[in-house]
């Protein structure tokens, strides 16, 4: 569906704008989330964005106050020696903080959201798309997780995390804007979209959603024909078993899930108290809402 036909069906679907902090952890100026910004404020959110300065990949939960930053930011888009925070004067919901991707997700919810919502918190916390895929053990170091996990477990805001395996830096102004990034973020929207128009509670507490979408090309080239799968996120060999789905009661692992042939997106249920996947109880809540969208493998 293209994103224009989407939009359209928003209303008919339920979905009203709300307000979303996002964050990652390859820097504001990276494209993938600008991308997916405007994809959430043309379906009529209230988004505001608040990332680090610079790629902070890889820095897990880090959290320290932000310093005042001597250099430009990445991609030179802040000028050297311009504050601890910052953000783009003529779209003042693009911020900056120079500081890990949890400690900005915490100024994005605590500080810099709510001056856009009459000093209200936002109703969901979006992380990424990263650069890259964030699965397994990689959940446990990516900086884009720990953003979304931070908002969930320490904030109590339901939190989804997104990756995509097509990687390669982009400066937010590259142009034409590539395809994976408006193709990542139209598939980030879609999901953002389903989870709100499930309604409140939009989460369980103290989960959050992995979420990693195969790379863009081949047979994977319009956000339409990528499908969706119910996943876990670690290999499940003595783990209590999972909802029941797709005629089982254990779930792909999300690395099976983007490595089998046929544009297919891995949704798993995390466990915001250790990063792992969450119980059964709450894999059933999360397919309730996500049932009508999801598909099983082949
Ligand atoms: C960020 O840095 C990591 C290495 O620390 C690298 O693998 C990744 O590609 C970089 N991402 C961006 C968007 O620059
Ligand atoms: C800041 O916003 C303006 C207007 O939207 C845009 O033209 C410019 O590229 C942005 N710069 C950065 C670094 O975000």
């Amino acid at each position: 569906m293209r994103l224009e036909v989407l939009l359209a069906l928003l209303p008919a679907l339920g979905v009203h704008g709300i307000r979303i902090i996002q964050s990652n952890d390859d820097g504001w100026a990276e494209q993938y989330v600008r991308s997916f910004h405007n994809a959430l404020m043309a379906s009529g959110h209230d988004a505001v964005l608040s990332a680090p300065a610079e790629n902070k990949s890889g820095t897990s939960s880090l959290d320290t106050e932000p310093s005042p930053r001597n250099t430009a930011c990445q991609y030179d888009s802040c000028t050297a020696n311009s504050g601890p925070i910052g953000r783009n004067e003529t779209s003042p919901r693009l911020n900056w903080v120079n500081s890990f991707p949890v400690t900005s997700m915490r100024y994005g919810i605590d500080t810099i959201g709510p001056q856009f919502w009459n000093g209200e918190a936002p109703e969901l916390a979006v992380a990424g798309p990263n650069v890259g895929s964030n699965l397994y053990l990689a959940v446990h170091f990516s900086g884009t997780v720990g953003a979304a996990v931070y908002a969930a477990k320490n904030e109590k805001i339901p939190a989804i995390a997104f990756s995509g395996a097509s990687d390669g830096t982009l400066a937010w102004n590259t142009s034409p804007e590539p395809r994976r990034s408006t193709v990542y973020a139209e598939l980030a929207a879609t999901l953002t979209n389903a989870v709100i128009a499930s309604g409140k509670p939009y989460l369980p507490e103290d989960v959050f959603l992995n979420v990693n979408f195969p790379q863009v090309g081949g047979q994977c080239t319009q956000a339409s024909q990528f499908k969706w799968v119910l996943s876990r996120i670690n290999v499940g060999l003595f783990s209590a078993p999972d909802v029941q789905q797709c005629g089982g009661t254990r779930l792909p692992t999300e690395t099976s899930v983007v490595g089998t042939n046929g544009c297919y997106v891995s949704v798993s249920v995390g466990d915001a108290n250790d990063k792992t996947t969450a119980a059964a109880e709450k894999q059933a809540v999360v397919l309730k809402k996500l049932q009508s969208m999801l598909s099983c493998l082949p």
